[in-house]
Parts: structure tokens; sequence; C-alpha cells
């Protein structure tokens, strides 16, 4: 059997994205090895989790540096000490420089709560309302120096229904980030999916032209 890929996993909060991640490699179902979890904010509940696991838990507290460069510095220090094969950004709250994506080129996903291209940043789940949009969703994406704008792999849609605010959105969004998240990373660990050197995602050995859409689980052939 292959050694698992080794993986680094950024935080900022809640960690449920997380949670997604470590359900998965418990049920058998992702090849991949938590080395650590390092969180900017030292409250992140995300924390508790892997801490119970075993896994090495580390905080960052980007407050407590002059600079972001000074900040990114020693989160990539740490993080390089791990030697991870992929970086997530799961619920990462933090803009990272174009230096630091491009030190990790090719090897960082992250996951964003929106149909991306349509509202990268912050706010997503109001900014879709305000829009009238009818439909929203979420998308896994290799991380490129354009806030939220790197190549998508994969997505997944839900309604927007007639009652939402931007709470219910969210939640709904949320439970579909959960299947999409560590399907790509299992991708990526199979060696099913990379970025080129152009900057073109290859998946199962063909230019992925547009992201794959996983369907709602209600709508899945059966
Ligand atoms: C998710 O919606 C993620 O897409 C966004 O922030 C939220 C983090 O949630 N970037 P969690 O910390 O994984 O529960």
């Amino acid at each position: 059997m292959n050694k698992p890929l080794p993986v680094v996993v950024l935080i900022s909060g809640r960690g449920s994205n997380l949670e997604a991640i470590l359900d998965a490699i418990a049920d058998d179902e992702l090849p991949v090895e938590i080395r650590a979890v390092i969180s900017n904010r030292p409250d992140a509940a995300g924390l508790q989790r892997p801490a119970l696991l075993g896994i090495r838990t580390i905080v960052i507290d980007h407050a407590c540096y002059p600079s972001r460069h000074a900040f990114e510095a020693v989160l990539q220090t740490t993080i390089d000490a791990f030697e991870p094969g992929l970086l997530v950004l799961a619920g990462f709250m933090r803009i990272l420089t174009p230096e630091f994506v491009t030190h990790y080129n090719g090897r960082i996903l992250n996951i964003h709560p929106s149909l991306l291209p349509e509202f990268p940043g912050l706010n997503t789940h109001q900014r879709a309302l305000d829009a009238g949009k009818r439909e929203s969703g979420a998308t896994v994406h290799f991380v490129t120096p354009e806030m939220d704008g790197g190549p998508a792999i994969l997505q997944t849609r839900v309604p927007v229904l007639a009652n939402d605010d931007a709470g219910l959105l969210a939640c709904r969004v949320l439970e579909q980030e959960h299947r999409i998240l560590p399907m790509a990373i299992r991708w990526f660990a199979e060696g099913r999916l990379r970025l080129d050197d152009t900057g073109v995602v290859i998946f199962d050995n063909a230019p992925l032209k547009r992201p794959r859409i996983l369907l709602p689980e209600a709508q899945e052939p059966t």
C-alpha cells in the first residue's frame, strides 16, 4: 500500500471542514496523514478535535507579528518542518502574499463557499442573496496569488430558497463543503489531480476545462 500523503491544515475558527477531513481519514476514505493543524487564532475551536486525536496543533497568532511578511515567515518555517505534500486551507481567513503562495505552488487547496468565480472574498452568502441568486454552492480550488482566483477543481450547487438569510444559506452550503473538500484532497493524494507548469488543472491525465460538479446526494443516480 502507498504511504499516506503528509498534509498540513490551516484553520482560523470552528474547523468543521477539518472535521470532515478527519472523519474521512477515520473511515479509511482518505489516504493522508495530518501532520499538523495550524491556526492563526488562539481561540479557534477547530483545534480541539485534532488535539484529542494526538495531532500536533499549533497557534501562530497573526496579531503578534508586525507585518504580514513577518507572520508568514514563521508560518512557512513551521509548515515546512512537517514536510507536507499538500497544504489545505480549511476556513483559513488570512490573505496570503504571492510569495507565500508561490512557495507552495501546486500543493495548496482552498475551500470557498460560493460558485467561484462568483463572490470571491468575504460575506459570500449575503452577497449571493443581495444579487438575487437562485443557486449558490462551494468550490475547491488550487490557490494562486489571486485571492480565491486559482483554478477550480470541484464544485457543488445548492438552491437559494425564498426565506433564506445568510445563516441558513451558509448551513446548506457548508454541508456540501464537507463532501467536496475531502473528495478533492483524495484525488490529489491518489495522484489523480495536479496543477501543471502552465497553471492548468490536470485530472485523470487530461486538462480539466471546467470544475467537476458533485451533485447533491439526493440527486445522485442510484
Ligand atoms: C467555510 O464556509 C469555508 O468555506 C469558509 O469559512 C468557513 C469555515 O468553516 N472559508 P469551518 O471553520 O470549516 O467550520
